[in-house]
């Protein structure tokens, strides 16, 4: 590898998305500088890719890039995936998630402005709250629950790092590009911190209830880890997109019952569904959004995205990984 190539930063890049992102970042031959703190991501996860041109600083990246500068030291793009993800995990600490994920972002945003480093930021589809378009387009209106409900911090943290992002671009014309990620799902994704795919596959390999929270009538569209990384190449690699706001995702939509009813089927197991009240998980007020499913008419005209994995491929998949490791 010529030694002149300019590193691509991944914070996150031990989690789960990142994982997938920084394997195709070094398909492409692009020399990695993964900064994960490890707190939901591991070492393992990327133990496959580390060497002379891919490293691993198991950094906290906000403190980090105060600390030690130099890390952006021959960067030139930035795929900034660190946070704390997930309802679960913002419930149970607000404190630490709002710090880390509007404090660290700012820090990155600020370093990569000066550096002239550009950047992909990963927001959420839970930017739109509440909000009820069928589909939610980047333009529509947000709506979010009361400020004492602490589960409206994560998506207000997240809309907040959008505005981060745009204000230095206008500060200083920092390139940036939004997404906004919806249900992503795939290989090395953790049950542990509540996403429902991973623990559904597990559940019903072992025989065990399904246990869907609420009515299983909420509609969410899933997407393949590795479509949605193809996507976040394509927008970071097209200055035509830096200052704007995507929406990435599949649009094809489930209800949460029915996705455990196919979880099951493709199992080919016994398990039943059970039902559990919202509050019996998260505590009285919790509210979850009925039905969010993305508008994917301005990312498939920026780069002609259109998902290539069904769900069915990718929950067979799952279920015959987890099947191996048990
Ligand atoms: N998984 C989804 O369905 C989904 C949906 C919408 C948005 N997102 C966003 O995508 C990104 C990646 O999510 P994921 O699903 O891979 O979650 P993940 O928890 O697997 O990955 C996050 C990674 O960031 C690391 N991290 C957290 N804070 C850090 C910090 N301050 N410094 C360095 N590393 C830090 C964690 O150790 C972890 O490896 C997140 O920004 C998340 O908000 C994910």
């Amino acid at each position: 590898m010529p030694r002149n190539q300019k590193w691509t930063m991944v914070t996150g890049g031990a989690g789960f998305i990142g994982s997938h992102l920084a394997e195709y970042l070094a398909l492409q031959g692009r020399r990695l500088r993964i900064v994960d703190d490890l707190s939901t991501g591991c070492r393992g996860n990327i133990e496959h890719l580390l060497g002379p041109d891919c490293e691993l600083h198991p950094l906290r990246i906000g403190d980090a890039l105060a600390a030690e500068p130099e890390l952006f030291d021959d960067v030139d793009e930035v795929y900034h995936l660190a946070a704390t993800v997930g309802v679960k995990c913002v419930v149970q600490d607000p404190v630490t998630a709002i710090g880390n994920n509007v404090g660290q972002t700012d820090a990155v945003l600020a370093a990569a402005a000066r550096s002239g480093v550009r950047v992909l930021l990963t927001s959420s589809s839970e930017v739109y709250g509440r909000a009820a378009a069928k589909p939610l387009g980047e333009d529509d209106e947000l709506h979010y629950g009361p400020t004492t409900s602490p589960r409206w911090s994560y998506a207000l943290g997240k809309a907040i790092n959008e505005h981060q992002a745009l204000a230095w671009r206008a500060r200083c014309g920092l390139e940036v590009v939004i997404v906004r990620l919806f249900n992503t799902i795939g290989p090395r994704q953790s049950g542990r911190y509540g996403m429902v795919v991973p623990r559904f596959v597990q559940w019903a390999l072992r025989g065990e209830p399904l246990v869907v929270h609420g009515d299983g009538r909420q509609r969410r569209a899933f997407c393949d880890v590795r479509d949605v990384v193809r996507a976040c190449m394509a927008l970071m690699a097209e200055p035509a997109c830096h200052g704007r706001v995507f929406n990435v995702g599949s649009d094809r939509s489930v209800s949460i019952a029915e996705l455990a009813r196919l979880v099951i089927d493709l199992a080919g197991s016994q398990s039943p569904i059970e039902l559990l009240p919202h509050e019996r998980v998260y505590g009285p007020g919790f509210e979850d959004p009925r039905d969010r499913v993305p508008d994917l008419g301005r990312i498939r005209e920026a780069i002609g995205f259109a998902p290539a994995w069904h769900l069915e491929k990718t929950l067979s998949q799952l279920i015959e990984q987890e099947a191996v490791v048990g």
